[in-house]
């Protein structure tokens, strides 16, 4: 086993000072507080940009008789709906360069006897306090240039915990992916600490997209592409580190996502690739490289030495729905599978400026395969793109076989007057039955979270389904049969304002 050292000095993890930080280049305040202009000049010509407005306040709470319920909400369904993303756009009229730039925006919708409460917070991480002590932004993100530094200060220094939230061993954590788990206070929803699961792994990329296998379990991984390493984590069902593995991934692709099956721990590496040469934002040193095709790395989940590499044709991906193993050890996977990173590179800017995407970037749902034996890869859209995303699948069923999943398209013909998620589905890979439902045309819906019941199929549930109607600015939670999506809600909850679009979330149950 690696001692710290040798784990930190293999990751080469750079650590520049911080001492005497003061707030933004000139150039760079000048570029962030135009942007700011920018984006509410091109506000009301395109009013859909609401769900890009920074958070305007630290918190937000709404109690039932300020929430407008119309239908009932299931009384097996009862927990809080978590969600996070990049919600503080904005510091100090400075306004990020990029959708995921922000602080992170943690929400919850509490369902309980009938009712629903809401409430959310800006997690006041330490960068985050350090800005507000400042009154200005001090640290770069992923993709704003604001002390003229590169983007290797202390990871944690810069965490703004804004993708992904999970409850891991009785532990409520908010996940970047470029440093630590953040845990927060169950109640209050406060910063308490970063997560250290081990000496040797302080501060360390931790992703935004564990997978809880069913033992509890937790597996994750931290991308340090910079160090063209991956960091694979074992967590145990109580929370303690079984193991932490250094993987080489010498190409130093971004990496966001992973998955597991029965044996194994897959990583799709994408020619995306970290220059460690350039210059600019963490972003910018990334550069699509498809001629350089890219990799599936298959490697064993009890001897993480063990290792098989698949080529495979260039695409990008986000996420992916499940994985497993069939009869015959093929590995069957879904994903939304992008022909380039460029919606990353564009759209997500062009929002943040106020502008229309240039569009024409999006995903398309795909049933792929690898035979680890024959070192061999093939795939089938099952719907084409522009724009299918967010896939979720029953969550106590990961490494197992699914049938189901949940997710977001945006359907160009569903008469939104919007560019984002239309429509809310749930596919059946085996039948090829799409159950989806078209939400209002100026509602855009987010990730949505399937809810299991008791029952043997892995549709039996309920799809939580939040949508921000920038029309009326206002955020809904929408709560569908998951058997039956097309005939609409259940339940409608209404908040008295909108929440800023986020990225991702999960039900806690109790
Ligand atoms: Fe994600």
């Amino acid at each position: 086993m690696m001692d710290r050292r040798a784990f930190m000095t293999s990751l080469a993890v750079a650590g520049l000072g911080l001492a005497g930080k003061s707030g933004p280049a000139l150039a760079d305040a000048t570029e962030m507080r135009r942007r700011a202009l920018d984006f509410q000049v091109g506000l009301p010509e395109r009013p859909w940009l609401l769900g890009w407005q920074t958070m305007d306040a630290p918190t937000c709470a709404a109690e039932p008789g300020e929430i407008s319920l119309e239908g009932r909400i299931p009384a097996d369904l009862k927990g809080s709906l978590l969600r996070n993303g990049p919600g503080g756009h904005e510091v100090f009229g400075h306004r990020y360069r990029h959708w995921f730039d922000g602080d992170g925006l943690v929400h919850r919708f509490r369902l309980a006897d009938g009712q629903v409460h809401h409430d959310g917070r800006i997690i006041d991480t330490p960068k985050w306090r350090a800005e507000q002590a400042a009154v200005a932004p001090l640290f770069d993100t992923f993709d704003t240039d604001v002390d003229g530094l590169s983007f290797n200060s202390t990871p944690d220094s810069i965490n703004p915990a804004n993708i992904n939230i999970i409850r891991h061993a009785g532990r409520l954590l908010a996940l970047w992916e470029g440093g630590s788990a953040a845990e927060l206070d169950p109640q209050t929803l406060a910063f308490r600490s970063f997560v250290t699961l081990s000496p040797k792994t302080r501060g360390l990329p931790f992703s935004a997209h564990p997978r809880l296998d069913r033992d509890g379990t937790l597996w994750s991984f931290g991308h340090a592409g910079y160090a063209g390493k991956i960091v694979l984590y074992r967590v145990r069902p109580d929370g303690t580190l079984h193991t932490a593995h250094l993987i080489d991934a010498t190409a130093t692709p971004l990496v966001h996502d992973f998955m597991i099956t029965e044996r194994h721990v897959i990583f799709i590496l994408t020619p995306w690739r970290y220059d460690r040469k350039a210059k600019g934002t963490f972003l910018e040193r990334y550069d699509w490289r498809p001629e350089d095709g890219g990799q599936a790395l298959v490697v064993d989940k009890d001897d993480p030495t063990s290792q098989r590499i698949i080529d495979l044709p260039p695409f990008w991906t986000y996420h992916f729905g499940n994985a497993w193993e069939d009869r015959s050890g093929i590995i069957r996977f879904d994903h939304c599978g992008y022909a380039d990173p460029s919606a990353t590179t564009s759209d997500f800017r062009q929002v943040m400026r106020g502008e229309q995407p240039t569009g024409g970037h999006g995903a398309s749902y795909r049933l792929a395969q690898i035979d680890p034996r024959r070192g061999s890869f093939s795939e089938e859209v099952m719907i084409d793109g522009p724009g299918a995303e967010f896939p979720r699948v029953h969550p106590d069923r990961m490494g197992q076989r699914t049938d189901h999943a949940v997710i977001l398209l945006a359907d160009p013909d569903a008469g939104a007057e919007h560019p984002h998620f239309t429509t809310t589905a749930m596919v059946d890979r085996e039948s090829g039955r799409i159950d989806a439902f078209v939400h209002g045309p100026t509602e855009i819906a987010e990730e949505a979270v399937f809810v299991p019941t008791t029952g043997a199929n892995d549709n039996a549930g309920w799809v939580l389904q939040t949508v921000l109607d920038f029309k009326d600015a206002r955020t809904r939670l929408k709560i569908f049969d998951a058997r039956d999506i097309a005939s609409g809600p259940v339940a409608v909850a209404t908040l008295p304002y909108a929440v800023p679009l986020g990225l991702h979330g999960n039900f806690v149950k109790g």
